[in-house]
């Protein structure tokens, strides 16, 4: 297998063959994911929470994602190495450039930003500047308090349409990856059909070009609260490559997620 770059993804879904993300933190895992075969690795901020312990994800800092960036970097062989851009990182342009950097050179392949319409700028400066973007829409959790909880979005029409003008716009400022986080799936697959880019789904639905969870959640061990979209893969096959190679089988087969995974 050759290295996945962000060229591979968009043959994957002009080809309609769908691909797995999963989040990884540390070394270990991250060898363990890519030798299975998951095409996309994710630091995600999410470390946050099922690293630190935190509630939500705006404790993290550029310099966590950094040092599990170069962690991760290590266990790669062949996945696209995606890293979460952190809470305030990227608030100005001039932000996001010299913290963009800091994780490229801590060994990711690109990063990704939580937003619409402000980021515009911010996603063509940073493309321009040689650093690939991942966008993140709907369920975006840095505006946790925003939303005032974690709740799914793009449910009434003014905001599904802004959803979906959001992706166009974030495609043609220069996005290359798009995630779409707990939306309904009707409205994710309008998005996926609507844009030429790749489109990575989490809660939302199984029309999207690929999927992600984070990894705590196929292997069964989040504490407190495990989110409806996610699947523990671990409970029915009982090790943790068996796990991952179900995930990648059933995301390749469209059967996951299943409809008790999916927001209607
Ligand atoms: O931080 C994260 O793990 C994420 C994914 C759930 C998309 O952003
Ligand atoms: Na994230």
């Amino acid at each position: 297998m050759s290295k996945i770059t962000c060229s591979t993804l968009l043959k994957f879904k002009q080809q309609g063959k769908k691909f797995t993300a999963l989040t990884a933190y540390d070394a270990s895992f991250a060898h363990a994911f890519d030798s299975e075969g998951v095409e996309v690795l994710l630091v995600g901020d999410s470390l946050g929470m099922v690293l630190q312990g935190h509630d939500d994800t705006l404790p993290v800092t550029t310099a966590d994602i950094a040092y599990h960036t170069r962690c991760v970097r290590r266990g790669i062989s062949h996945a696209l190495l995606i890293a979460d851009m952190p809470f305030m990182s990227y608030a100005s342009a001039e932000q996001a450039m010299t913290n963009a950097a800091l994780l490229m050179q801590a060994g990711a392949n690109m990063v990704k930003v939580e937003g619409g319409h402000w980021l515009l700028e911010t996603v063509t400066k940073l493309t321009e500047r040689g650093i690939p973007v991942c966008a993140h829409l709907g369920l975006t959790p840095q505006s946790v308090h925003v939303f005032g909880g974690f709740k799914v979005q793009g449910r009434d029409a003014d905001n599904a349409q802004r959803i979906l003008d959001e992706a166009k716009a974030l495609q043609a400022a220069g996005a290359q990856l798009l995630v779409l986080e707990c939306i309904p799936a009707s409205l994710a697959k309008t998005i996926t059909q609507a844009l030429s880019i790749p489109v990575i789904g989490i809660g939302a639905g199984a029309d999207t070009d690929g999927q992600i969870l984070v990894m705590h959640d196929v292997l069964g061990i989040s504490s407190g609260y495990i989110p409806r979209f996610s699947k523990n893969y671990l409970k029915q096959t009982g090790e943790i490559r068996s796990a991952i190679r179900a995930y990648i089988d059933e995301v390749a087969a469209g059967t996951f997620p299943g409809e008790e995974h999916t927001f209607n």
